[in-house]
């Protein structure tokens, strides 16, 4: 059985240790590749790892006859038709919370940096100017950091800033334990008004876009400053701009916005772009070698988890099923069926008859995708895989012996 990946656009060399020794040939492309060229590429590999940049639309997870997963060394997975890879059974993981500590660090940095408004001495500085002063400039500790979205980012950056003497509140949908000293606060206008820093680290959803517009800036103390290392939808610009101008915030970090460049060559301006007291960065985040080492890390464990036992935990796109190691004389049958009644009596139909006992089963189904996996004793012939893989609802099948 042929084991090996393609991957493209530079991904990190602490992927390759877990896949070598998994005994998973690797095959590297610098950049990313466009269509017509990614087929061709990915020819009869059975895994491909990308990040952010490869499209692996529709057409190209057809065009790979035998493509087992796709492997995004990232955060987001919107690069990948999903639903297409699903009808295939093809497995999609991603890497969701390896940069948490990354974005967490980042945003402590930008506290302090925008109490102490270190950005625009230093740019004054650079331009020849000496402003001592120590108007508009403060210490952390003491001051009230507001958190919306309590979750992986949210209460690193709650542990950090209890650290630094700060005190914490919070405001998330669902209750949430609260670290150290922290504080839980019943809603958002609450914590708007109480906050000398209010950071947001929401998903995006119908709900969290816009959320902070005009009016959620009016509810913040007068001075008060917003730091958006989240998602780009969650913070109406030009109202945040306006406050700004006016000072009635005072002052902004912002990681991520309604519209990004697609790549370094284009111009980037938003409606913050030369105004004072903003730190603007361009969606680094997350972004650090520590964050890389880690993904390309966990991805490729989860790839070989995959590969060696079918394990499909934290898979976006299909359903998770896992088992433990199979026993020494077992054979374990993956099988990717239509979710339709009636499968599952029929593979068990066909293994009575051969005469093949099961010794574990497992199966999940989501949508039009079921996913099973079978130990059974050592099959001795191709019969029962054939007979499987002739049943009309079968999609992918695949035997580890
Ligand atoms: P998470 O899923 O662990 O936490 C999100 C929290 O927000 C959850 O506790 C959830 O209950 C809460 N939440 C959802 N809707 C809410 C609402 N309407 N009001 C209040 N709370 C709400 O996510 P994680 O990993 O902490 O990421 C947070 C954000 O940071 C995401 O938007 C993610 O895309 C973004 N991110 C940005 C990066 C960057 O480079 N700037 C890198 C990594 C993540």
């Amino acid at each position: 059985m042929k084991r090996d990946i393609l991957l493209l656009e530079n991904i990190h060399v602490e992927a390759e240790p877990a896949l070598k020794d998994a005994g998973i040939k690797i095959r590297r492309e610098g950049g990313t590749l466009e269509e017509q060229a990614l087929v061709d590429a990915i020819g009869a590999s059975s895994m491909i790892g990308i990040r952010s940049r490869t499209q692996m639309t529709e057409s190209v997870i057809q065009a790979a006859p035998n493509l087992e997963a796709i492997a995004c060394f990232c955060i987001g997975t919107n690069q990948v038709d999903l639903k297409a890879a699903a009808s295939k059974g093809v497995a999609v993981f991603n890497s969701p919370f390896c940069n948490t500590r990354s974005v967490a660090e980042m945003t402590i940095a930008e506290i302090i940096g925008l109490q102490r408004g270190l950005f625009d001495k230093n740019s004054a500085m650079h331009r020849g100017q000496w402003d001592k002063s120590a108007v508009d400039s403060h210490e952390v500790r003491g001051r009230t950091l507001g958190i919306v979205g309590y979750g992986h980012i949210g209460s690193q950056v709650s542990v950090l800033a209890e650290a630094l003497g700060m005190r914490v509140i919070y405001f998330d949908i669902v209750p949430k334990m609260a670290m150290g000293n922290a504080r839980s606060v019943d809603s958002l206008k609450k914590l708007l008004s109480e906050s000398d820093v209010v950071t947001l680290h929401v998903p995006e959803t119908a709900e969290t876009r816009n959320m902070i517009d005009a009016a959620a800036i009016k509810r913040m103390k007068h001075g008060a400053m917003l730091i958006n290392n989240s998602r780009g939808s969650i913070v109406d610009l030009d109202a945040l701009a306006e406050a700004l101008q006016d000072g009635r915030i005072g002052g902004a970090a912002v990681d991520v916005y309604p519209t990004e460049p697609r790549s370094g060559k284009d111009e980037f301006q938003c409606a913050l772009s030369g105004l004072p007291s903003v730190i603007m960065t361009p969606h680094i985040g997350g972004s650090t070698e520590e964050a890389q080492i880690a993904i390309a890390r966990e991805v490729s464990m989860k790839l070989v988890g995959f590969q060696d036992r079918g394990t499909t935990t934290s898979a976006v796109n299909i359903p998770e099923v896992e088992l433990p190691h199979r026993r020494e004389g077992q054979d374990r049958i993956l099988h990717f069926h239509h979710n339709v009644p009636g499968v599952l009596s029929k593979m068990h139909g066909i293994l009575a008859e051969g005469r093949v006992n099961i010794h574990a089963e497992y199966l999940q189904s989501t949508g039009d995708l079921s996913y099973v996996i079978l130990d059974v004793d050592h099959l001795q012939d191709g019969t029962v895989l054939d007979r499987f893989a002739d049943m009309d609802e079968t999609i992918r099948l695949k035997l580890l012996s």
